[in-house]
């Protein structure tokens, strides 16, 4: 291969950060973390269109966003409902001609910490088929249907980003002893925990970015994932002590401290990368 013939990446890595007239569309973009994704591609000058099943969660994201002046636009979508996925996809591209970069934060995850019920956290030997069924369809098929409508305009256009959110159990087993009673701290446990669905899907996700980063190689799109440890959000203190005594870096993460990954793994500052997993979980995975 001649390398003088190909087109240099940019040489300013101000400008590598920038993500000026992209569109960017974000899976739970109303959602906890997705505000913050939000919020992050917008601060770099991007576009996000946020694509959510909860219609006020999607109303406050949107209004946080215009708040601070900055534009987006929002649908209504129950991702896992394979025909409404293809038909959100094509009527945004009918708005807005591309999609630059498909941002995969949905989850039926911490919303079920609140909604799910107790059996959402029943122990393996007990859980229902019907809740584990859920969280492969939201997590792991609801991701397929998305990026398969997506993917297919960007490679037509041969250029895309692709960013899967995984998590730190996708990496290692979720430390179940958190979660549990312990006299020795005078602790109490929790009420919730991992299940082992939401972990399974999570695995999944890391084996669809290394496929699709190969499959797709060939046609400008980048397939990266990104593996996250607990976000600080009003747990128990106990709580909070017994996760933080497994992260090296001794906490929780703060919200804000995901934006600058997803802003690298939108951006051109990551065009060399693809089909890896960015772990950012203070340690937790070292050990
Ligand atoms: N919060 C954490 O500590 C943490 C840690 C590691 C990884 N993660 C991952 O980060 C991502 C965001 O997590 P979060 O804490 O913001 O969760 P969250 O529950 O606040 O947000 C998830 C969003 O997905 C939406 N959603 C759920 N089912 C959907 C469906 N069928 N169709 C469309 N939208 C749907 C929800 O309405 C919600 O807005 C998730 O992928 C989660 O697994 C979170």
């Amino acid at each position: 291969m001649d390398m003088s013939k190909l087109s240099q990446p940019e040489n300013s890595v101000k400008k590598q950060f920038d993500l000026s007239g992209k569109n960017i569309l974000i899976t739970g973009g109303a959602g906890f973390l997705g505000r913050f994704f939000c919020e992050a591609v917008s601060e770099m000058g991007g576009f996000p269109i946020i694509l959510d099943i909860d219609r006020e969660a999607l109303k406050e994201a949107r209004k946080h966003l215009s708040n601070q002046n900055f534009k987006s636009d929002g649908y209504l979508l129950d991702l896992t409902d394979a025909s409404a996925v293809q038909r959100t996809v094509d009527t945004i591209i009918e708005k807005y001609k591309t999609i630059d970069v498909l941002i995969n934060a949905a989850a039926f995850a911490m919303k079920n910490l609140k909604q799910g019920g107790p059996e959402f956290f029943a122990s393996f030997e007990e859980y229902k088929k019907d809740l584990w069924q859920i969280s492969l369809d939201v997590n792991l098929t609801g991701t397929f249907l998305i990026t398969q409508a997506v993917g297919r305009i960007m490679k037509l256009k041969k250029k895309g980003v692709i960013i899967n959110v995984a998590s730190d159990v996708a990496v290692v087993s979720p430390d179940h002893r958190i979660y549990q009673p312990d006299e020795r701290f005078d602790y109490k446990g929790v009420s919730f925990n991992t299940p082992l669905s939401y972990a399974v899907a999570k695995a999944g996700i890391l084996s669809f970015t290394r496929y699709l980063a190969t499959y797709w190689a060939k046609d400008g799109i980048r397939v990266n994932s990104v593996s996250f440890s607990g976000v600080y959000r009003n747990h128990d203190p106990k709580f909070v002590e017994q996760l933080s005594f497994r992260i090296p870096l001794g906490r929780m993460a703060f919200p804000q401290e995901y934006k600058g990954p997803i802003v690298f793994l939108a951006s051109e500052a990551s065009s060399f990368m693809t089909g890896a997993n960015l772990v950012i979980d203070g340690g937790r995975t070292c050990w």
